[in-house]
């Protein structure tokens, strides 16, 4: 795991940005799993204004990692039309390029096991982006979840909702209680993830994740068993890391500083 330790959101966002645009200009169809929420928004801000400078993104293939269920498809806060809004449509990727579980599915259980297989059927996930709940959940994935689990239905718990409510004019029960989520067996298949954090409330669920031990009750610490992540956190979110300053060091001397 690498931590690397910025000065602001947008700073995490030019450099994970980055991060996605050396991707793309290598491969113009990479497959990218996109997260939802306030953390990676700098990094679809960055990639726009890469895009109004020319960089294509119009062939990527974008795979959200969840869902909320039971929102009418046109609704505003359904994950599809938030990513459409905030990166998609304004990146250019056309909307069939764009896969994210179906909110209004009849049969949860095909619709979840067609999503898997149009992840394989891509070749995977070349870069997954994360965010972190105060819970340390990743995707949906609450605490207890599997470690081995794959997409599926999933129920909120009441902090999550009651985060996600400012999305809902404030009111924790207008946030659906169930959701479709990529399960973190699938999350561990991506070949590099990021995860992203910013703010003193993330500081707590970061240090359980990155620090503490691998465990169901902290979704996020299953990271550690996966061969390429970079946890790219401001000053708050790595406040209650131990070993911050040697996380500092080695992102100081790494030889290929620019690459994460
Ligand atoms: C969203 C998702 C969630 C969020 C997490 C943090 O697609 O999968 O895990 O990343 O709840 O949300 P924010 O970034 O809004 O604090």
């Amino acid at each position: 795991m690498e931590v690397v330790i910025t000065s602001s959101p947008e700073a995490t966002g030019a450099l994970v940005g980055a991060a996605i645009a050396r991707l793309v200009t290598e491969r113009a169809e990479a497959v990218l799993g996109l997260a939802t929420g306030s953390s990676p928004l700098p990094v679809y801000d960055y990639l726009l204004t890469r895009s109004t400078e020319g960089l294509d993104l119009s062939q990527v293939l974008v795979f959200t990692l969840d869902e909320y269920l039971g929102l009418p498809a046109d609704h505003p806060e359904t994950y599809r039309s938030f990513i459409r809004r905030a990166f998609t449509d304004p990146a250019g990727v056309p909307e069939s390029r764009l896969r994210t579980p179906d909110s209004e599915a009849a049969d949860i259980d095909h619709m979840c096991r067609d999503f898997e297989q149009q992840i394989t059927a891509a070749g995977g996930i070349d870069l997954q982006i994360l965010g972190i709940g105060r819970d340390g959940h990743i995707g949906f994935n609450e605490p207890i979840s599997s470690l081995a689990s794959r997409t599926r239905l999933k129920t909120l718990t009441d902090q999550t909702r009651a985060d996600n409510a400012r999305f809902f004019g404030g009111d924790p029960a207008a946030v659906p209680r169930h959701v479709v989520t990529q399960g973190i067996g699938t999350i561990l298949e991506a070949r590099h993830c990021i995860l992203i954090a910013s703010g003193e409330q993330k500081a707590e669920g970061i240090a359980a994740a990155v620090e503490g031990p691998v465990s169901a009750a902290v979704p996020a610490s299953a990271l550690q068993l996966h061969g390429h992540v970079t946890v790219v956190l401001d000053e708050a979110a790595a406040s209650r890391l131990t070993r911050r300053d040697y996380y500092r060091d080695t992102y100081a001397n790494k030889p290929d500083w620019q690459e994460i």
